[in-house]
């Protein structure tokens, strides 16, 4: 009789956005002509831009020849985006990336969960509390989360790291000794950041201990200070303890498309083994590339027509966060982030549970939220809203929910 990977049997309910969805259609199915606005999941809304499509009409042409056909490409992804990825996401800012140590990927949410193939299923594992849900259910998945406890809402096996208002969402290096240490900033979800010198202590920790910081800047184009750090690479000492994930899913509006990439430093080793060849070994072995058209498109980001068009949309976003962080405090409610970052954390009033608060925000404004408690035990007493909708439904979904707030 075959066996099963019981580790799936522990994880609770369902996917934590997977719920949300749920919970907005059997709304919607109940109060028919009712349209929520979705400020829940963080998936964009503005239309690919025209450089994008012009590249990616291009080589939808080629394919259709001869001679630009291309079959099955390199699955770490073609020369001439990892070439243009190393030269303006790293050279430019004075960080000395490689075209061989990017590896080009279908998602940052896909790497961010096959990275645990690389490593042994008993090392301790640190995430942020509240955190991607993503780092923790692949964690468990493999077995490394140990069990979990319902009366606490956590893992068994895995160090928690608050993320509160006291220590500014940005959590200090654990008394522990962890092994992998998933950090997300810009972070989803509170939107906070973090400086060089938390970071600097970060990759001091690791080193010391040969752990390995798995750092997720999916968001780091929503940066908007000059001194808030980009990428782990700009701390020095982080190419023997990180690797990092980034997409092109939020900077370039590619949810729907599909592309990202992760770097794994030639000079990180663990157990005598260079990181980057395992994770090559892996990618080679269980994935065939992104599609030609996709990465053309990608590439395309790059020009200076295609950078000034996403920078636009950048823009666009940030501008729905100002509305919705400006709109809700001065309606009295304490918001969070959203300045460096697409979304906006925000502490419900009253001390209300996030789903109840979920719940009556959708039933009363009409507007879909993602409840803090889905992200971890330190996000209960919070929502969490995106800049992601589109600008006339983020300005009204915020007169509603202030409406909402002004009725009592
Ligand atoms: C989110 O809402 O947190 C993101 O859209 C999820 C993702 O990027 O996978």
């Amino acid at each position: 009789m075959v066996k099963i990977n019981e580790n799936y049997l522990k994880l609770p309910g369902s996917y934590l956005f997977s719920e949300v969805a749920r919970r907005i259609a059997a709304y919607t199915a109940a109060h028919p002509g009712v349209t929520i606005t979705k400020l829940s999941i963080g998936d964009v809304t503005r239309p690919l831009v025209p450089a994008v499509i012009q590249a990616m009409h291009k080589s939808v042409d080629e394919m259709g020849t001869a001679e630009g056909f291309h079959g099955y490409g390199p699955e770490q992804g073609y020369p001439f985006l990892r070439e243009a990825i190393a030269r303006h996401d790293y050279a430019a800012r004075g960080m000395d990336v490689k075209p061989e140590e990017i590896f080009v990927s279908d998602g940052a949410k896909s790497d961010c969960g096959n990275i645990g193939d690389i490593f042994g299923t008993d090392n301790t594992v640190a995430v942020c509390d509240p955190v991607y849900p993503v780092y923790v259910d692949t964690n468990a998945m493999a077995g490394r989360a140990g069990d979990y406890v319902e009366a606490l809402g956590r893992w068994n096996r895995l160090i928690y790291m608050p993320c509160v208002e006291a220590n500014g969402f940005s959590p200090e290096p654990p008394k522990e000794t962890a092994d992998l240490i998933y950090l997300c900033f810009p972070n989803n979800p509170t939107g906070a950041t973090a400086t060089r010198e938390q970071l600097k202590a970060w990759v001091d920790y690791a080193n010391a201990n040969g752990s390995i910081i798995l750092y997720d800047s999916a968001y780091e184009a929503f940066i908007t200070r000059e001194d808030v750090p980009h990428s782990i690479f700009e701390i020095e000492g982080a190419r023997t303890c990180a690797i990092e994930f980034r997409s092109f899913s939020k900077t370039a509006g590619f949810t729907g498309n599909r592309c990202a990439y992760t770097v794994v430093p030639m000079e990180l080793e663990r157990g005598g083994a260079r990181l980057n060849s395992l994770w090559n070994r892996r990618q080679t072995t269980k994935f065939n590339g992104v599609p030609y058209v996709v990465q053309r498109g990608a590439e395309a980001v790059y020009t200076p027509e295609g950078r000034a068009q996403i920078l636009e949309n950048i823009a666009y976003y940030q501008r729905n966060a100002q509305v919705i962080r400006e709109g809700l405090t001065s309606a009295g409610l304490a918001c969070f982030g959203g300045v460096d970052a697409p979304y906006i954390w925000l502490k419900t009033p009253d001390g209300m549970g996030s789903w109840d608060f979920f719940d009556l925000v959708l039933d009363r404004a009409n507007v879909a939220t993602t409840p803090g408690a889905g992200f971890g035990p330190s996000g209960e007493g919070y929502i969490r809203l995106t800049a992601f909708g589109g600008a006339e439904d983020t300005v009204q979904a915020v007169d509603r929910i202030r409406e909402m707030l002004r009725r009592g």
